[in-house]
């Protein structure tokens, strides 16, 4: 994974629990990056990536009870994006801890690139519709 996310304003969406999340998800592919350039075993790996999804997963359903307590008009689409992902994901896990998979180059890629768009575009966003309903 060429270039790590880092966490600064350009990611901030102005809802602090949103934003204290997507800073401790950024950290933990950062965490999960540098054991797999570090060329930590398996289980060190799987044990960061099982952090990731799980806190992921707790995300994913705090946005989606905001989106729903305030009607987010675009909630279906902003679900079905977590929905992939935590798929995904998921189904690479099952596969790794069964040894059938290895954390490759792409496969971290793969995440970072995610995380980033979906932050930078899909939770933008929706920071931006919530914020000033929030406030009030
Ligand atoms: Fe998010
Ligand atoms: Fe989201």
């Amino acid at each position: 994974m060429r270039g790590l996310l880092r966490w600064g304003g350009h990611y901030r969406v102005g809802i602090g629990e949103m934003d204290r999340d997507h800073e401790a998800l950024i950290e933990l592919l950062n965490r999960l990056d540098e054991q797999f350039r570090n060329g930590e075993n398996a289980e060190a790996l799987q044990a960061t990536l099982r952090r990731l999804v799980t806190e992921a997963q707790t995300h994913f359903r705090m946005e989606e009870r905001l989106m729903k307590r305030l009607a987010y008009p675009r909630k279906d689409a902003h679900k079905a994006q977590h929905d992939f992902l935590i798929g995904h994901v998921a189904e690479f896990q099952r596969e790794f801890e069964a040894g059938k998979a290895e954390l490759t180059e792409s496969v971290m890629t793969y995440l970072r690139d995610w995380l980033r768009d979906h932050l930078l575009v899909s939770d933008k966003q929706l920071g931006r519709f919530l914020e000033p309903l929030l406030r009030r």
